[in-house]
């Protein structure tokens, strides 16, 4: 009897090794690698020799452009990540935790192309028949283009593809489907990395969009959909924090479109409901007129987003004062605070910091560090902040207050809001003409943005 051969495959990135080892070579992980044996029939992984004609080089002069055609998907929110909708024979993936609502959004889509006259197959893995539709009806009225099938034999789902022919697949999730010729369990690497090359194939062959649906596990113990990230066309994330009710769609790769765009979402009690006026959304609990609480305007991708950044100065019991913030990046917050303490005189070395982002959104740039100086300040000096201002520019370690992008649409979007005044980096007026209606505050240092706020 033919020996089976035995490799050692690492679950984060999926290194092989014909040994067991302790230390992943490639990623460094611990404690990562698990036995698998070898596919029987080795399928060639992450390339479609079958179905492409021989071809020739070309000068690129003379290759036909024209764009991508789309198709939207009904949500605004998702064909805005998607860089203006689907394109036929993508292959798309979408990851996030459990239970943060992959399904939900994939269902809502589903169900919006089949009412557009598209047909759709939802493929579900892990619920039955019986829960996706109970699930469905909660979504509302329910279009009878959309087929639901609950199978995770990839030969079957394949073969259902080709009877069915839809426009729209989805997979959710990919952990659960598995190929009978591979001899891994279903979710293992090997699993993972040769049913996405299959659906890579089949959604080419047939021309049909294709998402698949991936978990993101801390333990690694199943395949993280990151061994993905290179097959295929497109990686969605969907994030959000399991307390508050928004969700936010990220693209992290896009073959179609760009990166920077996210949509925003909100969980309610029958499905997600899109958000077009995300800041109306975060500054809907703001308090008024108190100490710490300061508006930023930041930018998500090309949309301005105003939030509230609060910030609580508070005597330390601690030989080493707390430095706490949740949203924004902590080594920016330690930077705006030794600005503080250096430039400004600010005596920060007994006081905890707190620095928040209200509503659990992240802020990644740096124009919001005025914002969290503002409101550092306004805590540490028990001064309210103006509950018109809108605040927003880098700070750099002299003091001086830098110039950000955008600074119009920032502004435009804080006179939509109904503020009256922005408070902004000086350098940032150049190229534009502000708009009727809103005053503007050029700054040049944080002292000069502090008296503009505080005083
Ligand atoms: P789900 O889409 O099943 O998450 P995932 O596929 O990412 O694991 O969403 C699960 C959560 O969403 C669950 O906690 C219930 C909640 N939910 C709502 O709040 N409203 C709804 O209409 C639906 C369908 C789910
Ligand atoms: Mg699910």
């Amino acid at each position: 009897m033919a020996k089976v051969k035995i490799k050692f495959v690492c679950n984060e990135c999926g290194t092989e090794s014909p040994k067991w080892m302790g230390k992943c070579p490639g990623c460094g992980a611990w404690n990562s690698m698990t036995e698998e044996a070898e596919a029987v029939t080795k399928a060639p992984v992450g390339r479609s020799e079958t179905l492409r004609t021989k071809e020739k080089p070309a000068s690129i002069i003379h290759i036909e452009s024209g764009r991508e055609p789309r198709i939207s998907t009904g949500l605004e929110e998702l064909n805005r990540v998607l860089g203006g909708g689907l394109v036929p024979g993508s292959l798309m993936l979408v990851g996030g935790d459990p239970g943060i609502g992959k399904s939900t959004l994939l269902l809502q889509a589903s169900n919006s192309l089949a009412s557009q006259g598209l047909k759709v197959l939802y493929v579900s893995g892990e619920e039955s028949v019986r829960q996706t539709k109970l699930r469905a009806d909660r979504l509302g009225t329910l279009s009878e283009k959309l087929f639901v099938l609950c199978e995770t034999n990839l030969d079957f789902i394949e073969e259902a593809v080709a009877s069915l022919e839809p426009d729209f697949l989805v997979i959710d999730s990919i952990q659960t489907v598995y190929r009978p010729d591979v001899a891994s369990a279903p979710g293992s690497v090997a699993q993972v990395r040769e049913c996405t090359a299959q659906f890579m194939r089949v959604s080419k062959i047939n021309g049909v969009a294709t998402v698949l649906v991936g978990h993101v596990t801390k333990e690694g113990a199943i395949a993280g959909p990151r061994l993905l990230e290179h097959m295929v066309d497109c990686v969605l994330y969907f994030e959000g924090e399991r307390h508050h009710s928004y969700r936010l769609l990220r693209a992290v790769k896009n073959r179609f479109g760009s990166t920077n765009e996210i949509g925003i979402f909100d969980m309610t009690e029958d499905g997600l409901r899109e958000v077009a006026n995300p800041s109306e959304l975060f500054l809907s609990e703001r308090p008024l007129g108190v100490a710490g609480s300061c508006v930023a305007a930041s930018m998500e991708g090309t949309r301005p987003v105003l939030v509230e950044l609060q910030a609580l100065v508070a005597p330390t019991s601690f030989p080493s004062p707390r430095r706490m913030c949740s949203g924004l990046d902590h080594h920016r917050i330690s930077l705006v605070i030794a600005v503080l303490e250096k430039r400004m005189g600010l005596f920060l070395q007994n006081q905890d910091a707190y620095v928040n982002v209200a509503g659990g959104v992240r802020l990644e740039e740096p124009a919001a560090d005025l914002a969290a100086a503002v409101s550092l300040a306004s805590s540490f000096r028990d001064l309210p902040t103006k509950p018109y201002d809108v605040v927003f520019g880098e700070v750099g370690l002299t003091g001086e207050v830098r110039a950000v992008s955008r600074a119009e649409m920032r502004v435009k979007e804080a006179l939509k809001l109904g503020f009256k005044r922005v408070i902004l980096p000086e350098m940032s007026l150049k190229g534009w003409s502000p708009p009727a209606g809103i005053q503007l505050i050029p700054v040049k240092t944080v002292a000069e943005a502090l008296k503009a706020a505080l005083e």
